[in-house]
């Protein structure tokens, strides 16, 4: 049986590295996919005139999981909101229900001179996954412009959450816990914000059905504070859309390199979207020097998550640990005067690595 993959190579790095991943994923599990390309972001808007068309949309609704480079350049920075190449992604997670965004942190002993914290706390390691809320909130919400009565133009974007959507992805969080060190940080702003304070309440609520995993609440600025000061204090942290989007960037760069990190977008389906969670570089776009091991983890985290390929995705992920082990670098994480290699050298490495 054949699993179908929709592939968004989008724009910048992302088809250099969406076609590095997957000739690890044939490697791998040959034969097991079939591949259909979807045009979405820039390159839809220059084909298009839209971010991602009802076509694109379909295949990926019909397909068992989506793959996705990176959206977004220059070119189309001055479009307005609703033409943007991002609206693309915000318009996948929201149509495919994917409301749960899985972002894991850890820091490679072999990778810990490229850790920019101190030595011990470098030292000390850190391995944790943040847990972000993904088709609400700011992201979602209400939002627009108007004129007051003096002629002065107000803009406005509303944070809003409703019980069910924070119960749910509580329960991922829990659920995770359970499998790892069982602690769970709930992340805030509940001392200003009242969608805080239910987000917060509910969290405590839900907490009471996983009576073996410790919740504990932090608010957001201490939380952005202590991923600096004390990143091995977190597991599983959980947040809302915007502060997950931005606790996550600050966690990748503590390991070293945003070009490391894979990430997960998870529904009540077993079909799921999977992403490095940097963005599509577009000045380092089309020369061949972009880390391509955040997207070729991702392709682990799919195997795991979404086809039962448990042992597939540790076979990847092992893979990569050796060829860090033996010195191979892109250029973001080289912590030497070696010479760095190319995105298509990386991936013959870890190619050759799984072998
Ligand atoms: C991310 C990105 C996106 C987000 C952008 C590109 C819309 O920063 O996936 O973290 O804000 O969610
Ligand atoms: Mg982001």
């Amino acid at each position: 049986m054949s699993f179908q993959l929709a592939v968004i190579e989008g724009d910048g790095i992302g088809p250099e590295i969406v076609q590095a991943s997957l000739q690890v994923l044939e490697k791998v599990a040959p034969g097991r996919f079939q591949y259909k390309p979807v045009l979405a972001g820039g390159r839809s808007i220059d084909q298009h005139g839209v971010p991602l068309t009802d076509a694109a949309l379909t295949t990926c609704k019909n397909s068992d999981s989506v793959l996705l480079g990176a959206v977004g350049g220059p070119k189309w920075d001055t479009l307005p909101g609703h033409l943007r190449p991002e609206r693309a992604l915000l318009g996948i997670r929201k149509e495919l229900g994917l409301f749960a965004n899985i972002r894991p942190a850890k820091l490679y002993q072999v990778l810990k001179d490229a850790c920019p914290l101190h030595r011990e706390t470098a030292e000390k390691g850190f391995d944790m996954v943040i847990i972000r809320e993904l088709t609400g909130g700011i992201y979602y919400g209400e939002r627009g412009r108007k004129t007051d009565s003096d002629g002065n133009t107000i803009a406005f974007d509303t944070e809003i959450y409703n019980q069910t959507e924070i119960d749910r992805i509580a329960r991922v969080a829990f659920d995770l816990a359970r499998k790892r060190t069982k602690k769970v940080c709930s992340v805030d702003k509940a001392n200003v914000l009242e969608s805080s304070r239910l987000w917060r309440e509910r969290v405590h609520q839900i907490a009471k059905e996983y009576p073996d995993v410790a919740v504990s609440d932090m608010l957001v600025d201490n939380a952005a504070m202590q991923l600096v000061r004390n990143p091995a204090q977190f597991d599983v942290i959980v947040t809302a859309n915007m502060f997950g989007d931005i606790l996550s960037d600050e966690a990748s760069q503590l390991t070293g390199s945003i070009g490391m990190l894979p990430s997960a977008s998870l529904g009540e389906t077993r079909c799921g979207m999977y992403e490095p969670i940097h963005g599509s570089a577009p000045d380092i776009a089309g020369k061949n020097v972009a880390n391509p091991l955040a997207t070729i983890l991702s392709i682990a985290m799919m195997l795991r998550l979404s086809f039962d390929m448990g042992s597939k995705a540790d076979q990847i992920e092992k893979a990569v640990e050796k060829t860090l082990l033996k010195g191979c670098r892109t250029r973001d994480i080289l912590d030497n005067n070696s010479k760095p290699l190319s995105t298509t050298e990386m991936t013959a490495e870890v190619i050759s690595a799984l072998a």
